[in-house]
């Protein structure tokens, strides 16, 4: 069975889609951390972002692993490089071309082939997983989002004004809603969940409570 949990960055998405993921007992599968890997690279390479050949080919080339929480390029561990404020930028442009959407799909649906997977990311119920079991979108305010973002990053060592960050987060919401290809959007059949004011473990129990009765009706 697949679970889909897609929204936007700081609703608590990634730590509900882990915690649901281990008390399922099912594979997690952080697609962000895809397209983040794809954008690591660019910087790295010195390939624009907004290149979309560039960035392309470096999605068809790459071969991205996950054990645990970590995530491997080519056997290297990239878990903390990945988290940069500049990869997260430019992970949202490249998440734009066609090319990349395409190369990185693909691999996801290879990962999760014949698993138990809990898929977290954008586009999950909505194109790369259209028949999963369950599906949900979670949703918060943008400024608990921003606050949230910001109280990870200062664990992380990384100080950034909130005001920047509230502002980066609009920049990113923006070019995740608009984009042509895949926009950030519900599946018609998703359950959505605002996460204000919930701590992580009401959102894990509203989530495993939809599953197992999903998994319960099979
Ligand atoms: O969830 P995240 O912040 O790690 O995602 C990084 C970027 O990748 C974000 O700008 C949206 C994009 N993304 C996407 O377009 N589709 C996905 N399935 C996952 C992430």
């Amino acid at each position: 069975m697949i679970v889909t949990i897609d929204g936007p960055a700081g609703t608590g998405k990634s730590t509900a889609a882990r915690g649901l993921a281990s008390r399922l007992g099912f594979e997690f599968l952080d697609t962000g951390a895809m397209y983040r890997v794809v954008a690591m690279v660019c910087l790295e390479e010195n390939v624009d972002p907004q290149d979309a050949e560039g960035a392309s080919r470096i999605a068809q080339r790459v071969k991205i692993d996950f054990e645990g929480d970590r995530t491997f390029v080519d056997g290297q561990d990239v878990s903390d490089d990945i988290r940069t404020s500049p990869v997260t930028s430019a992970a949202s442009q490249v998440a734009q071309h066609s090319g990349v959407r395409d190369a990185l799909v693909e691999q996801q649906r290879i990962l999760a082939a014949g698993r138990d997977t809990v898929s977290e990311g954008r586009d999950q119920g909505t194109v790369v997983f259209p028949d999963a079991g369950c599906k949900f979108f979670l949703t918060a305010d943008p400024i608990e989002r921003a606050k949230r973002r910001h109280l990870e990053l200062n664990e992380r060592g990384e100080s950034v004004d909130i005001d920047a960050l509230l502002r980066e987060q609009q920049a990113r919401d923006e070019r995740d809603l608009r984009r042509v290809i895949a926009p950030l959007k519900p599946a018609d059949d998703a359950i959505t969940i605002d996460t204000t004011g919930m701590d992580p473990d009401q959102v894990l129990d509203v989530l495993e409570e939809h599953c197992r009765q999903q998994i319960g009706d099979r």
